[in-house]
């Protein structure tokens, strides 16, 4: 069954006091939200300690934002699996297109960092997604292809969420049009062996976009960036409305 899932990417912002004021306006707003939805926050590493105590016994789940494919080593700046298992982390997110773009993040680290968190039972978040000069030469399709292929080599599809983020539309306001995602996403999920994996889209997902996203066939939930540093607005987004009842 393909699960619905809203994550929260905090990137390199909040401080621990900062989750905490964040977690005290944002945890009330969940009490209506369908248990079928999962919701994850993915706080910075320094974080993730005060996180997992905070959110115990609750629902929400955390998420890392890398992994190292080695449980110890000298790898200065890098954390290690058994090292997030231990902060009760679930989910961790790999590949995100700032890592590819700024910290020299290829296919083949990608495809190491994934086999890594599924060895620790942390379910990652792979996230693939074209720039702007690859869709503007008609190249999307080709580009998440070769994304998908080649991250992908020898990963158990059962313990996997994707996340198409096109990297133009990250932190610009500029929407992939929801019908477009839809497609993307078709197109992910045909290359794939297990037709039950979450695909999420992501980029720029806001309060009044995230119904429209989610109405998609294809869509199973959100990536979120920078609208999800908002605990009201977060709340919105995870309290988004289907057509079923948008009337409510
Ligand atoms: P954004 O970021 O929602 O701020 O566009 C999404 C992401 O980078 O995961």
């Amino acid at each position: 069954m393909r699960k619905i899932l809203i994550a929260g990417n905090w990137k390199m912002y909040k401080t621990q006091a900062e989750c905490k004021q964040f977690l005290q306006a944002f945890l009330p707003e969940l009490e209506e939200v369908d248990e079928k939805r999962g919701v994850i926050l993915c706080p910075t590493f320094t974080s993730l300690g005060a996180m997992s105590a905070s959110l115990h016994g609750g629902r929400v789940r955390l998420g890392a934002q890398n992994i190292h494919w080695e449980d110890t080593g000298a790898y200065t700046g890098e954390v290690s699996g058994p090292m997030l298992t231990e902060a009760n982390v679930s989910y961790a997110i790999v590949g995100h297109s700032e890592r590819r773009q700024y910290f020299g993040e290829t296919d083949k680290t990608v495809n190491w960092r994934l086999r890594a968190a599924q060895k620790h039972d942390i379910t990652p978040i792979l996230c693939v997604g074209e720039s702007k000069e690859q869709r503007d030469a008609g190249d999307t399709e080709k580009v998440i292809t070769q994304q998908i292929e080649q991250d992908l080599i020898g990963i158990d599809q059962k313990n996997l969420v994707i996340a198409y983020e096109p990297i133009w539309a990250i932190g610009t306001g500029d929407t992939c049009e929801a019908v477009e995602a839809n497609r993307t996403i078709g197109l992910i999920r045909s290359l794939l062996d297990n037709s039950n994996v979450s695909i999420q889209y992501g980029g720029s997902v806001r309060p009044n976009n995230i119904d429209e996203i989610m109405a998609q066939p294809e869509i199973d939930g959100a990536l979120v960036g920078g609208a999800s540093l908002d605990p009201a607005g977060f709340a919105r987004i995870v309290n988004f409305k289907t057509p079923a009842n948008l009337s409510q």
